[in-house]
């Protein structure tokens, strides 16, 4: 290589250094035994002795030179380096110490909970009923039998079924004979906890949700008592005084039955998109718990009296946070998760 091209490489490679290990490497590249810089002397053999002397000066006084810069560079990079080491070394008491993240509840738990502690002042007890159910305590001890056709209401195409003969609960109030066959009256209860059905998923439907039911039995028990319950209940719960109504309806394991509405929040009752112009939302179903039911979970239907509610606690946490699409809750987003 031509001696003044080989200058401006070197010229350049040196001010690329930005460390020792690569001023290390330039030195072993240009200015060792075997470096490009000696090689020089190699090329001065064919020329004449004038010439060769003036060269050779120039390459020596040349190698001189960038022996001396690699040797200042050297020095500024290890200045440099154990700077850098001992910053690194050095505790920053003042430095802002890094936040621990913790995590927090779900939004579904978290309104459980409160649906909870609702009940839980109005003196019901907060129990669970197994999430693996048998088709007697799901369906026919709640008067619904084979082949009625509530059974379709209540999503009997719906339910999932397991190997063994089981099924996965379809709504919560499968608990209800169950706990009618362990405890004796007064019952004063509510039962949270997972349902499956197996709709299609869409904004308002889940495979698996959420209910909470209510049941009272005792000698005394009536329709005044349901809507006092519910009526307290949902005041608490959306802090607001609440109206609602309660409409005939129709489930097996009430009678009567009610769907109870409440005033559309949104509008104040006035009629808006939300409740379809009619001012109520439709929130629970409940009634008087049906005599057959009674029985079925041993008790003499003709000494008690029992009220009973179902509701979707998915829908009341979209109802709350003002979420309009179920489908968030079980997204794993954390972008959706911890706004709350
Ligand atoms: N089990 C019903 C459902 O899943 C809800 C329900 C209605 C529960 C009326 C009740 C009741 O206890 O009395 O849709």
């Amino acid at each position: 290589m031509n001696f003044e091209e080989l200058k401006e490489t070197i010229k350049k490679d040196l001010e690329k250094i930005q460390d020792s290990n690569q001023l290390r490497e330039f030195s072993s590249v240009y200015l060792g035994k075997k470096g490009k810089i000696r090689n020089l002397f190699l090329e001065l053999k064919g020329i004449s002795l004038e010439q060769r002397k003036v060269l050779g000066k120039e390459i020596n006084e040349f190698a001189a030179l960038i022996q001396t810069e690699a040797q200042n560079l050297e020095k500024t990079l290890k200045e440099k380096e154990q700077e850098y080491k001992e910053k690194q070394n050095k505790l920053d008491l003042d430095f802002p110490g890094e936040k621990i993240e913790t995590g927090h509840l779900h939004p579904l738990s978290t309104i459980r909970r409160e649906i909870e502690q609702i009940f839980q002042l109005m003196g019901f007890a907060v129990v669970e009923g197994p999430e693996i159910e048998d088709e007697w305590h799901n369906f026919d001890s709640l008067n619904i039998p084979e082949g009625h056709p509530a059974r379709d209401a209540l999503s009997l195409g719906k339910t999932l079924y397991l190997e063994t003969n089981e099924i996965l609960r379809s709504h919560t109030s499968a608990a209800q004979t169950r706990f009618m066959e362990k405890i004796n009256p007064p019952i004063r209860i509510v039962i949270p906890g997972r349902t499956y059905r197996s709709d299609k998923v869409d904004a308002s439907h889940e495979v698996n949700f959420y209910q909470i039911e209510g049941l009272m039995i005792d000698e005394n028990v009536s329709v005044a008592n349901l809507k006092a319950i519910l009526q307290r209940f949902l005041k608490e719960f959306f802090r607001e005084d609440v109206k609602i109504r309660l409409r005939p309806s129709y489930f097996p394991f009430t009678e009567p039955s009610f769907e109870i509405d409440m005033n559309c929040a949104v509008c104040n009752g006035k009629g808006c998109g939300a409740c379809k112009k009619t001012g109520w939302v439709e929130i629970l179903g409940g009634g008087m718990v049906h005599p057959k039911v009674i029985e079925n979970g041993g008790l003499d239907q003709n000494k008690y009296k029992g009220l009973a509610f179902g509701m979707s606690i998915d829908r009341l946490t979209m109802m709350k946070y003002k979420i309009n699409d179920i489908r968030w809750f079980h997204s794993g987003n954390l972008k959706f998760l911890k706004q709350f």
